[in-house]
């Protein structure tokens, strides 16, 4: 690749051509193209100078638009500088893949990279360079309607799950393999933990909480090598993240050393205004370049005052200049400047887009991605059986979920169409109208399960109650979902209710009254055959939670690794003071890692290598499983630690590692883990990252509640101080 002299560029470069490569328009701006539209709109009075000298494009895509756009940018740039066109590939381009809180329940690395790759080659050929994913904010509260874009409560899952994203999206060298697509993890920092689950709203921990579970998913990534950071609109300690100089600058410019291309989520440099630290445009903007903000997206703070902030000496010259050449280094790396079409190409748009083996992908990891909450005897379901099929979702392809702009309804099958694939006892009786089911409906679903074997009911969130700016206070199904369900249950056929939603939920009215539930989320355009194939037993479910599912709303935030309290409670205990609620458990209605499957497994023996640990030797934690079932399965085995007497206060338990193993029926294997010094070491009270002398419990099973229980002492404390 020929070496572009990029300081020269910049040196020739005008004040304002400098400013304009740091403002990002959505496609609305460009010759009237309309684009994807995810936040609040403004005219903003952009100039066409700004138009042709922008750096880059937010939300177009398509072979031929791109190419048209770039085309049109290039006759006109001075400079030649070819403009990046960026898009929320969050969960698949137009093969939608399940909700990424869906593949956290898979478990399964490999098969959230592929579908990372899946989806960069299907944007790459439709123009697209960059993705704003993957989201890894770490969220504790169902309420929030974004829970469904990241892959759940842990940070040591999810920072797994974000390099595997970043791998799958970006493969080795964006120059040489052309069908990747640059990453850009967001949402820095913690905007998965609004104050009442309400979306936009304050955040407000400590930094230890935040170093310790919140930062670990965003660093990784960026260990990963992704290319890109967007910031949160929420505050971090009392500062707007996009104007937060101690978070971009100190800690992850220079802390993790990040020298890639920080932009500010839509419209976050000019709500630095109502957030209260900045009194116009001119302080907003100055705030958010000191803070590291080199692309403002979708609003007019830099264009308009940047220059005159410049030549105020307000903000100095080489602030911008940095913020450019990181910029135009993106686009070098992606090979723009030799390529500025790079893949995007009509024709492959064809071959690649939706293809029969991207669908596969998208049914694997669909179908892994499912959990099953209840089975008492119901499922698999037997094709001789009648089925009558019941619900708002038993007909609708609206399961892609948010953020999946690109995804097409009609080519996704409902679940109709897909358990008539497999059988054809099946009798759909709707039971019901978008978001009102009438008395008709209800009296013809009746009629319709009076007649079969066993019900399938298709309930859940409809897609505009869960996503951005969606946070619900009540997070239980709709009121007649819930009553079309007691109705059911009168006629005392077994039930299985499949849930499609985008967040926990509060399952009162649908655990106690069903015999099984299968948890399905959005899964996408083969989420429905997944089902399909899940219901008739030609597929035993794998998946396990990886967010707690509360009794409550008003038990929220639920978790599985909390910390302690000096007044634990049992849940036996009678004394009556202790930290407990009155009328409802502790524990979450269903905890983090838990997961039926039509099997069975037993785990057996554990046993560690040593009951005493240095910090240069490792323990083997092994354990003994049996699928003591008919089918063959596919187990996710947890390994998690407890630091009975720590510095500070520590979770009363952590997962460390895990495995996923499959077993056929009355098959045993034995499984071990590597436990290191390094996995015990967390933030003390000095800061220092570093673990305790003393008892670790050990704790594995297949669940974060269903554990076998072993310990060890660590003999040396052991500093990378
Ligand atoms: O990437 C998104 C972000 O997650 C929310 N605001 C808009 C951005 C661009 O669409």
């Amino acid at each position: 690749m020929a070496q572009i002299d990029l300081k020269s560029i910049i040196q020739n470069m005008t004040l304002e051509e400098k400013v304009a490569q740091l403002m990002q328009l959505s496609g609305n701006f460009y010759y009237g193209l309309a684009g994807e539209i995810t936040g609040p709109f403004e005219e903003m009075g952009i100039s066409e100078f700004v138009v042709k000298n922008s750096g880059s494009v937010l939300g177009v895509s398509g072979a031929d638009t791109v190419r048209k756009i770039q085309a049109e940018h290039l006759k006109t740039n001075r400079h030649g500088i070819p403009l990046l066109f960026m898009a929320d590939i969050v969960h698949g381009f137009k093969t939608i893949f399940p909700i990424p809180l869906a593949v956290g329940c898979s478990w399964d690395m490999e098969l959230a990279e592929k579908s990372a790759e899946v989806a960069a080659s299907e944007a790459a050929v439709a123009g697209v360079h960059v993705t704003f994913a993957p989201m890894v904010d770490l969220v504790r509260d169902p309420r929030w309607g974004r829970v469904l874009e990241t892959t759940g409560e842990d940070s040591y899952l999810n920072s797994a799950f974000a390099k595997a994203f970043v791998r799958g999206f970006q493969g080795k060298d964006l120059a040489v393999d052309q069908m990747r697509v640059a990453a850009c993890v967001k949402h820095f920092a913690a905007y998965g933990a609004p104050e009442g689950g309400r979306d936009y709203n304050t955040v407000n921990m400590s930094e230890r909480q935040l170093r310790e579970s919140y930062l670990s998913a965003y660093k990784a990534a960026l260990d990963e090598g992704c290319e890109m950071v967007m910031t949160s609109f929420n505050t971090v300690d009392g500062i707007p993240a996009t104007g937060n100089k101690w978070l971009m600058r100190d800690l992850l410019r220079k802390e993790w050393g990040f020298d890639g291309v920080l932009i500010s989520d839509w419209g976050a440099v000019k709500e630095l205004i109502p957030h209260g630290v900045a009194g116009n445009e001119a302080e907003a903007a100055r705030k958010a370049i000191l803070a590291g903000v080199d692309i403002e997206m979708m609003t007019p703070c830099y264009i308009r005052s940047l220059k005159n902030l410049i030549e105020s000496g307000k903000v100095t010259e080489t602030l911008l200049d940095e913020a450019v050449l990181r910029i135009l280094k993106l686009k070098e790396k992606l090979g723009l400047f030799e390529n500025p079409y790079r893949a995007a190409d009509a024709v492959k748009e064809k071959e690649v887009i939706l293809s029969e083996s991207n669908r596969e992908v998208a049914c694997e990891l669909a179908e892994k991605s499912c959990v099953l909450l209840k089975n008492d005897n119901v499922l698999p379901l037997d094709k001789q059986q009648n089925i009558a099929l019941i619900g708002p979702f038993a007909q609708s392809s609206d399961i892609l979920g948010a953020w999946s702009w690109q995804g097409e309804v009609d080519n996704t099958a409902n679940l109709h169409e897909a358990l008539q694939a497999l059988t054809t006892n099946v009798t759909v009786a709707q039971g019901s109208h978008v978001e009102t089911i009438t008395d008709e409906q209800v009296t013809e679903a009746i009629e319709a399960a009076k007649a079969a074997d066993v019900i399938v009911l298709a309930v859940g969130e409809y897609a505009s109650m869960s996503g951005e700016a969606c946070s619900r206070a009540d997070i239980t199904l709709p009121e007649a979902q819930l009553h079309l369900i007691k109705q059911m249950k009168t006629i005392n056929k077994p039930i299985a209710v499949i849930l499609f939603n985008g967040r926990p939920l509060d399952l009162h009215g649908v655990l106690d009254e069903a015999d099984a539930v299968l948890e399905a989320w959005y899964p996408g355009t083969e989420g429905a055959s997944a089902i399909a194939n899940i219901l008739f037993g030609k597929v035993n479910p794998s998946g396990k939670l990886t967010m707690s599912f509360p009794h409550t709303a008003g038990q929220i935030p639920v978790y599985y690794n909390a910390y302690n309290t000096g007044r634990p409670y049992d849940g036996v205990s009678r004394d009556h003071y202790l930290s407990k609620y009155l009328d409802i458990p502790n524990k979450p209605l269903l905890p983090f890692g838990f997961g039926l499957s039509y099997t069975n497994y037993i785990y057996e023996n554990l046993r560690l290598s040593s009951d005493t640990m240095t910090a240069d030797e490792q323990i083997q934690v092994s354990v003994t499983i049996t699928n003591t079932g008919n089918y063959t399965g596919e187990e996710i085995v947890q390994l998690y630690i407890r630091d009975m007497t720590g510095d500070v206060v520590r979770p009363v338990k952590e997962l460390k590692d895990f495995q996923k193993v499959s077993l056929n029926p009355k098959e045993t294997k034995e499984i071990q883990f590597q436990l290191t010094e390094a996995q015990l070491r967390y933030y003390h009270q000095d800061m220092s990252f570093t673990s305790d002398e003393g008892l670790f419990e050990i704790y594995v099973g297949g669940s974060s509640e269903d554990v076998l229980t072993g310990g060890f002492t660590l003999k040396k404390m052991y500093t990378n101080l």
